[in-house]
């Protein structure tokens, strides 16, 4: 199914009766950590609310260990503005090879530190096999000192996207009730299956109006998933639509902290409880040594456009 088919779809299924959620079961073995467990929140679509969800999550998550936010959006990356943070190194450096991760990290708040990405620099949206080796190599370097690692994915589906999803112990799947969201949530998703068969994504409905709308919107996506890919991403929760969230990037805070008694914030609190529980349940495969491993070997050659 190609993207227009699955607006159409998205535009024409009517919600269905919700599936049971899939039975979790706990695996035995490797109860001892080494690496950082690691967040990926993608979306496909722009401007659904991955970086607000983010930051808010990485803030919430250091409160109980310590966090590392990964931007990237390499080349029009954020993170730092909703962490009121003006870097003076990011990971621009690291994939030029001229600084190690750690010499760009960027300390946030207690327990929360930022990998931040380029501002404005085109080609990090699209990074060479070595400057990708790079900065995986930069992220392997750090993440044996953590307990999360949230990703604060570009929109899209470019190979360099998808790859920190894949590589991700648990993938956040953000869309909005909008048609295009869902559209390019199930792209995403189609893709992402393609890289990494076994990954069952979690999904976020951002900008509900109330469950039901958010439930609905769920059905609409799983029902086009389970249709056409015979798999479907697992709910986890919604976000209301809120203007704290408006205010939250005005006073360059995560939300959480800018307006703590909002609906929002309330609901991602709930959210980062129930993540953090899915994270404890992960092997975590380390962020960085996976897209050591899954990412091509700087010999390689680009593809052409
Ligand atoms: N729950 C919400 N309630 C109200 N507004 C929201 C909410 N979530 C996001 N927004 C709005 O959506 C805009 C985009 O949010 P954000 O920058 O986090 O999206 P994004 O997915 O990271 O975008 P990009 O793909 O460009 O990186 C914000 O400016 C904010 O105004
Ligand atoms: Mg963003």
């Amino acid at each position: 199914m190609n993207w227009d088919q699955a607006r159409k779809w998205f535009s024409l299924r009517r919600p269905q009766q919700e599936a049971p959620p899939r039975a979790f079961r706990p695996r035995g073995d490797a109860l001892h950590i080494v690496r950082a467990s690691s967040l990926c929140i993608a979306s496909g679509k722009g401007g659904t609310g991955k970086s607000i969800v983010s930051s808010a999550l990485a803030t919430l998550l250091a409160r109980s260990g310590r966090t590392l936010l990964v931007d990237a959006d390499m080349g029009v990356g954020n993170a730092h503005i909703l962490q009121n943070r003006l870097p003076e190194h990011s990971l621009v450096e690291v994939a030029e090879g001229r600084r190690c991760a750690r010499d760009v990290l960027v300390s946030c708040r207690p327990q929360l530190d930022l990998l931040a990405a380029g501002s404005g620099v085109s080609h990090m949206a699209e990074l060479t096999p070595l400057e990708l080796q790079l900065i995986a190599g930069g992220i392997e370097e750090l993440e044996g000192e953590y307990r999360h690692l949230v990703v604060d994915s570009a929109a899209g589906i470019s190979p360099q996207t998808v790859s920190f999803a894949a590589a991700s112990d648990v993938v956040l799947i953000l869309t909005t009730p909008d048609i295009t969201a869902l559209t390019d949530a199930y792209a995403f998703f189609k893709v992402l299956l393609q890289r990494r068969g076994d990954c069952t994504p979690l999904m976020l409905v951002n900008r509900a109006t109330d469950a039901a709308e958010a439930q609905a919107t769920a059905e609409r996506f799983r029902s086009v998933a389970r249709r056409f890919l015979q798999r479907e991403p697992r709910l986890i929760g919604w976000l209301p639509d809120d203007r704290a969230a408006v205010q939250s990037i005005a006073r360059r805070e995560p939300v959480v902290v800018a307006c703590p008694e909002s609906e929002l914030s309330k609901s991602l609190v709930r959210l980062s409880v129930a993540l953090e529980q899915e994270l404890a349940r992960t092997h975590p495969r380390g962020l960085g040594r996976t897209l050591l491993r899954t990412v091509p070997a700087p010999a390689s050659k680009r593809a052409p456009a």
